[in-house]
């Protein structure tokens, strides 16, 4: 019997070593690396002072990230030849200024610590750093991830949600990154930030039944307004603040204009059409604290998903490159 376990314990030690398992930890690179949050966190400062794309940007780019191979910033591999994660056509149109900001972190961060600090980690970093230089909750993040080795266009398909999803759709691909509904509903209050393609809305204003052309879901006087911004057959470069009320603060917003039928996609709105979700989208309305918190467990999770770390993966010296 004794014997049994001991071999049950060294099989388990040596699968753990393996696979190079290590744990994330907020404290990770406390002596490998000890000013980096700082140093981020001034690069990332610096950069929304020229551009407050770089807010929202960042914030959508860790989103992707996460959710295409786990956290390790296989989003940021560039490819000659197309074929690299942010090349597929569900990158959604990912802004440059999200890839710049952790770029330019980067170089910032290996000048003090070279070859230390993963891409992933400062994208982790970056994109909590925006949400509070945007007034929205400060937060303190796990570290410890390592850079992924794969970065293919072809793995995106089916691991993003689309914009006309309904809550059965939602919950399942935040459920396959062991995420619920409610870290499900808090994070899609990043949409209190940044922009969207006309295309992606305009069925609900032109062509959304036979019966009714405008989503009976839409607040008529909004959707008037979202008509002026989005005439039919616009150019597909016109994009329009997701929130139209503060599309430069990080706060409620977003769930306020769920309740008057303010919500963009037909993604957002259904948190509050489905009975399932409405009571959580009128209690982050109402209580901006229960959201913040919601939002801070659910980034906490999200920045878990995928994750390499020990052994695995590598640490990039250019984010957009495997090491070679
Ligand atoms: C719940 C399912 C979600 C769907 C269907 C969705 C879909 C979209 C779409 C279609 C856009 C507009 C892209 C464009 O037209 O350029 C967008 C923008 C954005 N999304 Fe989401 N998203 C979701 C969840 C999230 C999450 C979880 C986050 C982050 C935590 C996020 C952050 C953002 C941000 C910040 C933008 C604005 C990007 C910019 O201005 O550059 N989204 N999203
Ligand atoms: C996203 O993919 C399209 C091709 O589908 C490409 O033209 C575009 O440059 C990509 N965006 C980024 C930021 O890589
Ligand atoms: C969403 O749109 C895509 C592309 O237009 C379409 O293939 C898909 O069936 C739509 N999904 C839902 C749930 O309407
Ligand atoms: C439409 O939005 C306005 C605020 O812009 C709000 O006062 C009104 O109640 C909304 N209508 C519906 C049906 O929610």
């Amino acid at each position: 019997m004794a014997g049994r376990t001991v071999l049950t314990l060294l099989f388990l030690l040596c699968t753990i070593m393996q696979r190079g398992q290590g744990q994330l930890s907020e404290t990770f690179y406390s002596t490998s690396c000890p000013k980096v949050e700082s140093i981020v966190r001034q690069v990332v400062a610096q950069k929304i002072t020229q551009t407050f794309v770089t807010v929202p940007a960042t914030l959508r780019l860790f989103f992707h990230d996460c959710f295409v191979e786990g956290c390790d910033a296989s989003v940021m591999i560039a490819s000659p030849n197309g074929n690299a994660e942010k090349d597929a056509p569900d990158n959604l149109s990912l802004a440059g200024d999200g890839f710049d900001t952790v770029i330019k972190a980067k170089a910032a961060v290996e000048k003090s610590c070279p070859r230390v600090v993963s891409c992933a980690d400062i994208l982790t970093i970056a994109a909590r750093d925006v949400v509070a230089l945007a007034g929205g909750p400060s937060f303190k993040v796990e570290l410890g991830r390592r850079d992924g080795l794969i970065s293919m266009a072809s793995r995106v398909a089916g691991n993003l949600p689309e914009s006309n999803f309904s809550l059965t759709q939602l919950n399942a691909i935040f459920a396959k990154n062991n995420l619920d509904q409610t870290d499900m509903i808090a994070l899609s209050g990043a949409h209190t930030l940044g922009f969207a393609h006309c295309t992606r809305f305009a069925n609900r204003l032109y062509s959304f039944s036979p019966s009714s052309p405008v989503d009976p879901d839409l607040n008529s006087t909004y959707a008037q307004q979202l008509m002026q911004a989005c005439p039919q057959n616009v150019d597909s470069q016109i994009a329009i603040n997701m929130d139209p009320v503060t599309p430069r603060t990080f706060d409620n917003t977003y769930f306020k204009n769920l309740v008057n039928k303010m919500g963009l996609f037909t993604s957002d709105e259904v948190l509050f059409t489905n009975k399932a979700s409405r009571a959580t989208v009128v209690d982050f309305a109402n209580n901006p604290g229960n959201f913040n918190g919601a939002f801070v467990a659910a980034m906490r999770k999200l920045g878990r998903v995928g994750v390499k770390t020990g052994t695995a993966g590598q640490i990039r010296v250019d984010c957009t490159a495997f090491n070679s």
